[in-house]
This record gives structure tokens, C-alpha cells and sequence, in this order.
């Protein structure tokens, strides 16, 4: 039997939370008066938490106290849980949980790859956690996408070896962790920002069950160029 080792993403691949992030990011720049768009916000995803505020303080020209910068960050994780204590199982993206019952099916090993340190009570509410062998996130890395820490750890769990390893991701940081454990990124979302992805969907709509059997066989391999990725 062909097993191979499936790894998610959380935010913007199985829940769109990017619009909860975004909000309680808004509201924390606002409170210090940085303005904060939704442009910037994409330059968000896949980044850490700490990460996140620094980039925020950049944008407009902040310094803060170390006192003050804890702070700020628990304030807007304490925003963002007020969003994901609200979310049920219709905030699982499109087609989501017919891949995940289709790997099941097929006898497949699943892990989560996140960089959020709130993805187990996100998989929790919307009753995903369940379908997962091993979670890695933002608790268990100390090194941040484009690091491939979070999805050779992932791998490591699930006892397969990266190269028989796929990754499902939204963002270039972790399209880049993917690539560089030498593990098949497949990108999700616009072709024009994930083109280092060796394979692309805009969604899991896009993703027919020929596809994923055919990754599971071994057909469908990573590209030894990503520029000249094949996008499905
Ligand atoms: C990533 C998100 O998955 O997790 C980022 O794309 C977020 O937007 C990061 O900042 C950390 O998430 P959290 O939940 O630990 O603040
Ligand atoms: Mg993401």
C-alpha cells in the first residue's frame, strides 16, 4: 500500500481566519495610531505572532517597551479568540473535509502545520481535530516559516520521510518551508502570489480525487523546477 504523508496548513487553507486576524490586528494598530489595510494584511500570512507586531510597529514607525509590546500582543490574541470562539464547522473552506475524508478512506497519514498557537482550539470548534494524526503549531516550533522546522517535525510525527510528504499552504513563506525540505508544495490560492508552489489550486474545489490518487501512487512528484510547475 502506497502511504504517503499529508500536512495542512490552518489558517487560509482549512479555515478563512485570515478576516479575524485581520480585524483584531486593525483594531490593536489603530489603538496606537498605525493605519492598517487589508494589503498589509496579506503580508501577514503564515507569520508568527511576534513577528506579525514587529512588522505592524515597522509599517508605522513605533517603538515600544518590551512591557508594552507583551502586552499589545496578548490584547489582540485576546481579540482574536472573541472571532474563534464564534466559529463552527460552516467556517470549514470548500471541499475541505472531502479531501480529509477521501485521505482517510485511502488509508493516509494527516498532520497539521501551522504556525498559529491557537490551532488546536480552531481544529476543536470547528470539529477537525479528530481527522489528524499529529499537530505541530506555533507551540511546538522555534523557528519560524520559511524555517521547514514546523513541517519536518510534522513528517518526523507521522513517521514518513519528507520527500513522500505533501504540504497544503496559502502562503509563499510556507510554500518556501515546504520546498526546502525537499517536500511537494501544493499551493492554495492565486496562482501570481504561490508560483514557487509545485502545484496550485485556487481552492480544494479545484482538486479531483484522480489527482489526489494520483499523488498517493507516487505519479505526481515534486517539480525539479519550480518555475516550470504544472498548475493541475
Ligand atoms: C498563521 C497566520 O497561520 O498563524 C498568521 O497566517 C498568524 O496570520 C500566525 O499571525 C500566528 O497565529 P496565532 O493564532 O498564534 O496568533
Ligand atoms: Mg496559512
Amino acid at each position: 500500500m502506497h502511504k504517503k504523508g499529508f500536512i495542512f496548513d490552518l489558517d487560509g487553507v482549512i479555515v478563512d481566519t485570515a478576516k479575524y486576524h485581520f480585524l483584531a490586528w486593525k483594531k490593536l494598530a489603530n489603538s496606537i495610531g498605525v493605519d492598517f489595510s487589508e494589503t498589509q494584511n496579506e503580508q501577514l500570512k503564515g507569520v508568527s505572532r511576534v513577528r506579525s507586531l514587529e512588522k505592524i510597529l515597522q509599517w508605522g514607525n513605533k517603538t515600544l517597551s518590551e512591557e508594552e509590546f507583551i502586552a499589545l500582543m496578548a490584547q489582540k490574541n485576546e481579540d482574536y479568540l472573541s472571532y474563534i470562539n464564534k466559529m463552527d464547522a460552516s467556517e470549514i473552506l470548500p471541499d475541505v473535509s472531502r479531501v480529509l475524508d477521501f485521505l482517510i478512506e485511502k488509508q493516509q497519514a494527516i498532520a497539521l502545520g501551522s504556525a498559529s498557537k491557537n490551532a488546536t482550539p480552531i481544529l476543536k470548534k470547528v470539529h477537525l481535530l479528530e481527522k489528524f494524526e499529529a499537530i505541530v503549531d506555533g507551540n511546538d516550533v522555534s523557528k519560524a516559516k520559511p524555517n521547514p522546522e514546523v513541517f519536518l517535525i510534522g513528517a518526523k510525527l507521522l513517521g514518513i520521510a519528507p520527500e513522500d510528504c505533501i504540504v497544503f499552504e496559502d502562503s509563499v513563506a510556507g510554500v518556501q518551508a515546504a520546498n526546502t525540505a525537499n517536500i511537494i508544495s501544493i499551493g492554495i490560492g492565486e496562482k501570481s502570489v504561490l508560483h514557487e508552489a509545485d502545484y496550485i489550486f485556487k481552492d480544494f474545489t479545484e482538486m479531483s480525487q484522480e489527482f489526489i490518487e494520483q499523488i498517493i501512487s507516487g505519479e505526481i512528484q515534486k517539480q525539479s523546477n519550480s518555475d516550470l510547475s504544472i498548475n493541475n
